[in-house]
Parts: C-alpha cells; sequence; structure tokens
C-alpha cells in the first residue's frame, strides 16, 4: 500500500523551471456560512446584439435545428449546465419594452427599432411566451424586469396579470387564446433597471417616488405575491442604497421591496484576446472588490430594515455581473453589440466570482451573469448554425457542484490574493473550487478536514497556460475540463495546479468526529 506522503509525492509536482508556491488550507465544515441557493448561479438574457435575435432565438429557420424557434444546440447545452433563474429582456432595454408588442400571432407583432443596441429592428418574434417555453425548456425560474423608465404603473401590472392570473380575467383570457393555459407563476418582478443611468437618468430620491408609485400596483395574483426587486446601486454606490431607503423611508411606504439588485462589472483595460499580464490581474482584481461591495451593501440593507422598525429582510441580488472588455468594433460588425471573445481569462473570472458568491452566501440571493449567449462574458457563442461553450461555461458547469450546499469556512496559511478558494457540504460529499490566477507559479495546495474523513476524491481541472486563449468556432475544444489526479489520507487530500487553472474537488466525507 502506497502511504499517504508517497500518495501526495505522485499529484504534487514541482517543476524546476517554474516557480511553485506551497498552500494549505483548512475546511471547517461545521463552521456554516449559508445555504447557496441556486439562484446565486443564475444567467441574464437582453435584446442586445446576437443575444436573443440570432443566438437563442434563431426563429423558424430550417437550417438551424430548434424547438419552436428556439436553438436546440443552445437549450441542450444550456440544460446540462442548469440555468437556475433567467433575467429577461434587459437591461437597458427593458425600460423601453413594450410587452403587448410581444404577444399574439407573430405575423401580427410590430416591428421596433431597438433604441438602446444599435437602432437595430427587431420584428418581435421573442416574445413573453417565447422566453416562458424557454423557461420550461431549460427547468430556470423566469425573472422579468418590467418597464418603470418609459412605461407605466398599469402596463406592468397588467403585465403581472396576463402572467399570473390563472383564468376568468380579459388578460388571462387573452394568454389563454395566445396559447397558455396555465398561469405562468411568474415570481420574481424587477421594477426598472439602472433607473441612475438608462433606466431614466433619475436620482435615488426620484427612483424611490417612482418605486412606490408602481409598487402600489404590483399585486398578487392567484395568491402568488410578486417578488419585487429594486433599483440597487452601480458597484458599490453607498450613497445610491442610502439616499434611496432614506427616501422610502420619508415616504412611509409600508412595504419594503424583496429584493435589491446592484449591479458589478469587472471592466477590463484590453480587448477580449489581447489582454496582458497587468491587465489581467487587474481586470481579475475586481473581484476581491466586488465581495467587499457586497459585504458593505449586505450592511446597508440591514441597517435600513432594522431602522424602519419593520424588522424585516431585504435581500441582495447582483442581477448582472461578469467581465466588461473594451469592444472590438470588428467583432461587434460581425456579432452584433457587446460580442467578446471568452478566454481562459473569464473562466477564471467566472470562477472568481462564483467563489465570492459562495464565500457570501447569507448575504445573496441571486446573481445573473452578463449575459446567456454572444453579450460579455457568455457561457455560449454562436455563428449561423455552429454554437460553442466557451471556458465560463465549463466554468460555470465545474462550480455548480455547489449548488443547493451548505457553504461553509475555510482558513488559509497565505493571504496570497492569486489563491482563491470556496467550499461547501451536502449531507455526504464536500464540494472544493480553488483557482490560481498566476500566470508564472503552479501551486501544491493540501486541503485538510477539520475533524472530518474523506473516502474519495475527484478532482477536474481547467487550465491553459495562455490567458488569450478560446474556444472558436473552427476549435471548439481547446480548453475543456479534464479528469485531474488527487490523492487523500486520513487529513484530507491534496493536489497540484498549473499556472492559469481551476480545480473542483468533489470528495466524499466517510466520518464527522464530535
Ligand atoms: O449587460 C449590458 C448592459 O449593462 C445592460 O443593458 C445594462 O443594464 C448594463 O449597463
Amino acid at each position: 500500500m502506497v502511504s499517504g506522503e508517497n500518495k501526495f509525492a505522485l499529484v504534487l509536482s514541482r517543476n524546476s523551471s517554474m516557480n511553485t508556491e506551497d498552500h494549505e488550507v483548512v475546511f471547517h465544515l461545521r463552521d456554516e456560512i449559508g445555504i447557496i441557493k441556486p439562484e446565486l448561479h443564475g444567467h441574464f438574457l437582453e435584446h442586445l446584439g446576437s443575444a436573443t435575435y440570432g443566438g437563442i432565438w434563431v426563429g423558424k429557420d430550417p437550417s438551424i435545428p430548434n424547438i419552436n424557434g428556439i436553438r436546440k444546440q443552445a437549450v441542450e447545452y444550456l440544460k446540462e449546465l442548469g440555468v437556475s433563474v433567467l433575467r429577461w429582456p434587459g437591461g437597458c432595454f427593458a425600460d423601453d419594452y413594450h410587452w403587448r408588442d410581444g404577444i399574439g400571432p407573430q405575423g401580427n407583432r410590430p416591428r421596433r427599432v431597438n433604441i438602446w443596441w444599435g437602432n437595430c429592428i427587431e420584428d418581435n418574434g421573442f416574445g413573453t411566451h417565447e422566453f416562458m417555453e424557454l423557461c420550461t425548456l431549460l427547468n430556470a425560474q423566469p425573472y422579468l424586469a418590467g418597464n418603470v423608465g418609459s412605461g407605466s404603473p398599469r402596463e406592468f401590472r397588467d403585465w403581472i396579470e396576463y402572467c399570473n392570473q390563472g383564468s376568468g380575467s380579459t388578460l388571462s383570457d387573452e394568454r389563454r387564446t395566445n396559447g397558455a393555459l396555465e398561469p405562468f407563476r411568474v415570481k420574481y418582478w424587477g421594477v426598472g433597471n439602472e433607473s441612475w443611468a438608462c433606466g431614466g437618468h433619475m436620482t435615488p430620491e426620484e427612483y424611490a417616488a417612482l418605486y412606490v408609485r408602481f409598487a402600489t400596483y404590483l399585486r398578487a395574483y392567484d395568491g402568488l405575491d410578486p417578488y419585487l426587486i429594486a433599483v440597487g446601486p452601480e458597484g458599490n454606490n453607498q450613497a445610491w442604497s442610502n439616499r434611496f431607503f432614506a427616501a422610502l423611508h420619508n415616504r412611509q411606504f409600508p412595504l419594503l421591496p424583496n429584493g435589491f439588485a446592484m449591479h458589478y462589472y469587472s471592466w477590463g483595460q484590453s480587448t477580449s484576446i489581447s489582454y496582458t499580464i497587468e491587465t489581467l490581474q487587474d481586470q481579475l482584481a475586481t473581484f476581491a472588490s466586488m465581495e467587499k461591495a457586497i459585504q458593505e451593501q449586505r450592511a446597508i440593507l440591514d441597517r435600513h430594515s432594522q431602522e424602519d422598525g419593520k424588522n424585516c429582510h431585504i435581500d441582495l441580488l447582483v442581477d448582472e455581473w461578469g467581465t466588461w472588455d473594451i469592444a472590438n468594433p470588428q467583432n461587434e460588425e460581425e456579432h452584433g453589440r457587446l460580442w467578446q471573445q471568452n478566454t481562459m481569462k473569464d473562466a477564471l473570472a467566472a470562477a472568481l466570482g462564483m467563489n465570492v458568491f459562495h464565500r457570501n452566501a447569507d448575504s445573496l440571493s441571486m446573481c445573473n451573469l452578463a449575459q446567456l449567449t454572444n453579450v460579455l462574458q457568455t457561457p455560449l457563442i454562436t455563428q449561423g448554425h455552429h454554437c460553442v461553450r466557451t471556458p465560463t461555461y465549463y466554468a460555470f458547469k465545474m462550480c455548480g457542484l455547489h449548488k443547493g450546499n451548505m457553504s461553509f469556512q475555510v482558513e488559509r496559511n497565505t493571504d496570497e490574493t492569486c489563491f482563491s478558494v470556496s467550499a461547501s457540504r451536502s449531507e455526504e460529499s464536500v464540494a472544493i473550487t480553488l483557482v490560481n490566477t498566476k500566470h508564472n507559479a503552479s501551486m501544491n495546495v493540501r486541503c485538510i478536514f477539520h475533524k472530518a474523513r474523506l473516502n474519495r476524491a475527484v478532482a477536474t481541472l481547467l487550465h491553459h497556460s495562455d490567458f488569450n486563449a478560446c474556444n472558436t468556432f473552427e476549435h471548439p475544444d481547446v480548453i475543456t475540463p479534464q479528469h485531474h489526479p488527487t490523492a487523500i489520507d486520513d487529513a484530507g487530500c491534496a493536489v497540484h495546479m498549473p499556472p492559469l487553472s481551476i480545480v473542483t474537488i468533489n470528495a466524499r466525507v466517510l466520518q464527522q468526529d464530535e
């Protein structure tokens, strides 16, 4: 039998031509943080560039396999990924979207100019019913962003009634005539989007006044209370949050929002495939700032919900996040607005973001990556009949191990910012995500389990030595997850991490000591 040390020697390698760091992480399974709600791994789809039209929605184009107009390959990949919740139709687009444009017979729907994203003409082929069909295919919860910027409370409340009233009203009958006999029962409703910018350029006080006016009319149908999500800050803008809640308080509105959604983008200083070591580390450093922003915004919400004497809980969401590189005009010309190639750098970013959400699972209720296809940090890129899984797709898939688990504390022997960890457990197994963002150092990682023993550990690796490497339409499998060696002993397990890598470990817990 091979001894523990020898087994580790087999997996922990040291290369003379490269710096190898040693990291030790202690996992405290009993030191719980909070449940990693599946919604923390949520997504976002906008009418923007080729995200919806040409990406998810291919219409009745017979040359691209589809399910009632929805790209079949995308559905298959996304089902495999697991989309817990999907936000739609924007983004900026939401505040110029009138939901009635997207219902009824396809041929009768108006053609509209998308004023936010290049003035392109949209035929409204993808509307509420098509979105709901997509959610059903993906088993995703729908999250609809309502129009506050250019819409009315009446229009918004009617959309809720159309979706959620079972029968008996004119609007529910219209939905039934349009093919949906059963109500959609949509729980999540966003009351506007980025009201501080494209959603109306409002002050927090102006938005609070509108929020109250709209929320007064956004009601329960058939016993389902809408879960209302107010527009939160850009990044960690604390003035927006404090002033919004102070203004709500002054209006003595009895109902605080269920959720408050911040947006946190990780801006980059290069175009997608021309990052340098400096711009790479710069962009990846934004995830530490995002973690701080989440904690500070959480504290603001806690303070305001107590202050109002209502002692209620306001959920915090990050309903847009992800990398935002400098746009490449040629890419945008070819593939639509905000198209950016997705690289190994983005996979690292995805895993860093997930680690932040897992470590702050008690503070967060939903997070939505921007966006689902072809826009910003996307899991899928499409062109004609091609549909390619990006490195971000695989990072999400690997991190999916944590969904629904209890996140717990980890203790590390270094505070090296280029090494990121999160851990969680279910009844019998433990999920770990490790990220090495260094381009010039590998890492030997010892995982020690406090008061628990393992009897099996399976590791998966996502890695490429070039952070600008990507999966293309010609070469779709440049970056894919690989089985990775790991060894266990009585104390825990060990893995070797090459530079620029993500390793997930799924370990079975044999025994937990008292
Ligand atoms: O995701 C792209 C855009 O970013 C969204 O439309 C907007 O909400 C944000 O500024």
